[in-house]
């Protein structure tokens, strides 16, 4: 029963991608998603941590300057790719907020820029904080299952079973 449900959920998702012009591929986004946007984010999200365990606390800051230059690298890098979410090829047949979310992505990426290039680790945390919603804000609407994106946050339960 699991099986048919999940089966008749792809057909309607690939129908929906029914149309005259040429549909962006679901696994291209993906495929993009993993292999350029989150590794950027997490070089990004990884740079500045705060950790408070059994040793006591600790603080994880970029130490040196070609250091603080690959986080703001990784900034930049989100910013091209937002500027390619926006393009014909993964904007085609997504409603006008996939753009918004794009652009959203280029926005925050630039204050990511700027934060990283004041070595300001307080400012990192902070636009981490923001880029996350970024990032969750377009998965809530377009990912088909959306999951957690942010290092060491468990996954969601994939489900799958929606009547
Ligand atoms: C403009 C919309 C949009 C933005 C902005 C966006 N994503 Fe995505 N992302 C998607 C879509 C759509 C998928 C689902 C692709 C699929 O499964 O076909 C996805 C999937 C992913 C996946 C794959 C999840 C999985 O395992 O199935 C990761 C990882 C991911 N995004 C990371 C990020 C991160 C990190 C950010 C922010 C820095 C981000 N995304 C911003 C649209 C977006």
């Amino acid at each position: 029963m699991g099986r048919i449900v999940a089966i008749s959920a792809a057909a309607i998702l690939l129908c929906s991608g029914c149309s005259a012009q040429e549909e962006p591929k679901a696994a291209d986004v993906k495929a993009e998603m993993l292999q350029h946007v989150q590794p950027a984010a997490e070089t990004f999200w990884n740079a500045v941590q705060f950790i408070s365990d059994g040793n006591g606390s600790r603080e994880i800051v970029p130490q040196t300057a070609a250091e603080w230059q690959e986080v703001i690298e990784g900034a930049r890098a989100l910013k091209k790719y937002g500027a390619t979410l926006q393009g014909p090829e993964y904007a085609a047949g997504r409603g006008a907020d996939w753009k918004d979310y794009a652009k959203g992505l280029v926005d925050v990426a630039g204050q990511a820029e700027a934060a990283a290039q004041s070595h300001d680790p307080d400012k990192v945390l902070e636009v981490g904080g923001t880029l996350y919603n970024v990032c969750s804000a377009c998965h809530e609407v377009y990912m088909p299952n959306p999951v957690s994106v942010a290092p060491g946050v468990p996954t969601d339960e994939k489900t799958g079973t929606q009547p």
